[in-house]
């Protein structure tokens, strides 16, 4: 089994594998936003931003990221179990850091479900910090 990831752009054909991928990885919800029309239309609005790794050309990890012109953020960070702790999470984290940081976003968000202990930790070890003062709402409009 290679060591070896690439890191690229997730394009439109990612999706079958990436959707396969978040199905299968506790600690990613597959919700409303994540239909194959949805995802196209997410990426073309923020272009570059959203990446996959690779491993001997298979996708082996994927997250989605973009910005409102204000703050960043990123959804669905998942590498596949056997491929954890290689430093693939951190690489895609860092490309989308980089890819925001390059149109001029400061801030970025993100939501890790509370009994997401492992998320925590990763997100922590990459200079989150959680919001104590802030409570997360959300409502359905669509
Ligand atoms: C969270 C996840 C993306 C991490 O990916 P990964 O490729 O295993 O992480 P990395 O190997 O890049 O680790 C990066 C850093 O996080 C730390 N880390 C990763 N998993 C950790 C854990 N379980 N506990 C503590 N620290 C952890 C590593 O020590 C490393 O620290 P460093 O940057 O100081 O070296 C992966 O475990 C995963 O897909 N989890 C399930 C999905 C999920 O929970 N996603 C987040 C949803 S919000």
């Amino acid at each position: 089994m290679s060591e070896n990831f690439i890191t690229r752009a997730f394009v439109e054909a990612d999706y079958d594998p990436v959707v396969k991928l978040w199905r299968d990885t506790d600690g990613v919800e597959v919700a409303e936003g994540d239909t194959r029309a949805d995802i196209a239309a997410y990426l073309r609005r923020n272009p570059g931003l959203s990446c996959v790794a690779e491993v001997d050309g298979l996708v082996v990890a994927a997250v989605l990221c973009g910005h409102d012109g204000r703050r960043g953020l990123v959804y669905h960070l998942a590498v596949a179990q056997a491929r954890r702790g290689r430093g693939i999470g951190r690489a895609l984290l860092a490309e989308c850091i980089d890819g925001l940081r390059g149109q001029g976003i400061k801030r970025v968000l993100l939501l890790v479900g509370k009994d997401n202990e492992r998320g925590r930790a990763f997100w922590l070890a990459q200079g989150f910090e959680e919001i104590a003062a802030a409570l997360p709402l959300g409502k359905d409009v669509g």
